[in-house]
């Protein structure tokens, strides 16, 4: 925590006066308030919307879920020591949310079940360096995209591979300055620029790609102290956990191994994909991984398989085979989908994504410790 304030707040419900606040307690009433600025406009449009089925209101409920996971698993030590009744009455307005949006949605016949099927997925990927996630994430992206989805897939990582595998051409993708501000309290410093709504950030700042995939992502290393992803970390992680529009996927290729998931960047998915190749170390990393990700449902994804047997315990819910076309195709540095469409890696990685949209239909096989509840 950075430098503390000297004026002491006044609370603006009771006229007094709280304790000091930091610079980083002013960033996460920040966040809240960005919270409820995200959650109110999705009521609003869910409202004003007619002849959707309920989709509105289960995008409000899962958007409300998403914070309230988050909250859950971030509002710990002295952030809840010191704010703890401004906490709760923030978990508060994200239940009054949720109860709103699941009784909006009860009322609405068949509701419930039309607008899972048509909601947007939010999918992290995360697994051991070199598993796989990048071709993984890259393709599905492309594969959705080709079925008629709007899908944003953004870069999570510093050491950049996912706009090779979705065939975008820039290895940038950062969001530009007037994307976002200074703010002391934040981690590095800065974030996303208050007038901007993560949905203003995706429309006006995503770079286009193949297929009308839009990608996003943290930004060239130009320096030793990597003052570009620095700068637009924050505000990128804002933009994907503020997107809830029901009708784009969001796909989030994260940086290998365990420091991602523990600053939970995967905080914006309704699913997380455990990515895991056929070597003991990468189910080594999976267990390791597991835990961190708890609060999201987890699905395994094998990936780089030849003959192996599966991995004790990580039972995967798709295999995506060794597949010489797609190796050669990095060599080549071509999308695997642009390079080898028909290749049998391409094949599994388009019934992922007929499990992913329509579970209900495909033996999806969660990982056990996965909860789906959150906790009221
Ligand atoms: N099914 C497959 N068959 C053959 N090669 C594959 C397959 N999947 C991925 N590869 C290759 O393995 C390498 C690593 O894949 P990828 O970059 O997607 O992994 P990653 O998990 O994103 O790695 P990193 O942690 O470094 O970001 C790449 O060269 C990729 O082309
Ligand atoms: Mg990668």
């Amino acid at each position: 925590m950075g430098e503390v304030t000297t004026i002491p707040p006044v609370d603006e419900a009771t006229g007094t006066t709280g304790p000091e606040r930091s610079p980083g307690d002013d960033a996460m009433f920040e966040s809240l308030a960005r919270q409820a600025r995200v959650l109110d406009a999705m009521a609003a449009t869910a409202a004003g919307s007619s002849g959707d089925a309920g989709l509105g209101w289960l995008a409000l409920q899962r958007q409300a879920e998403r914070y309230l996971r988050n909250l859950d698993a971030r509002a710990r030590g002295r952030a809840l020591a010191r704010w703890g009744e401004r906490l709760a009455e923030h978990r508060r307005v994200l239940h009054d949310h949720r109860a709103e949006a699941r009784q909006r949605l009860s009322d609405v016949p068949g509701g419930t079940d039309t607008a899972q099927r048509r909601h947007g997925l939010r999918v992290a990927l995360i697994g051991k360096g070199g598993a796989g996630k990048s071709m993984i994430s890259g393709t599905l992206a492309r594969v959705l995209a080709r079925r008629g989805h709007r899908v944003l897939a953004a870069d999570l990582d510093t050491n950049p591979g996912l706009a090779f595998s979705l065939g975008v051409p820039t290895s940038s993708g950062a969001l530009p300055d007037e994307a976002i501000e200074t703010d002391p309290g934040a981690a590095y410093g800065w974030r996303l620029a208050s007038g901007t709504s993560p949905a203003q950030a995706v429309e006006r700042f995503a770079t286009p790609g193949p297929d009308g995939v839009r990608f996003l992502a943290l930004g060239k290393i130009d320096d030793p102290d990597k003052t570009a992803p620095k700068r637009s970390l924050v505000a990128l992680l804002e933009v994907l956990l503020g997107f809830g529009d029901p009708s784009w996927d969001v796909i989030g290729d994260l940086e290998a191994g365990p420091t991602t998931p523990f600053e939970r960047y995967h905080a914006f998915a309704d699913q997380v994909l455990m990515v895991v190749g056929p070597a003991w170390r990468s189910a080594m990393t999976a267990r390791r991984l597991l835990p961190l990700v708890a609060d999201v449902p987890t699905i395994v994804v094998a990936n780089r398989f030849r003959h192996e047997p599966d991995h004790p315990g990580l039972a995967p819910a798709v295999r995506i085979p060794f597949d010489a076309d797609v190796a050669d195709a990095e060599r080549r540095g071509v999308a695997p989908i642009d390079a080898c469409p028909d290749s049998p890696a391409v094949q599994a990685v388009n019934h992922l994504a007929d499990l992913l949209v329509a579970p209900g239909e495909a033996d999806v096989r969660r990982f056990p410790g996965a909860r789906s509840e959150v906790t009221p």
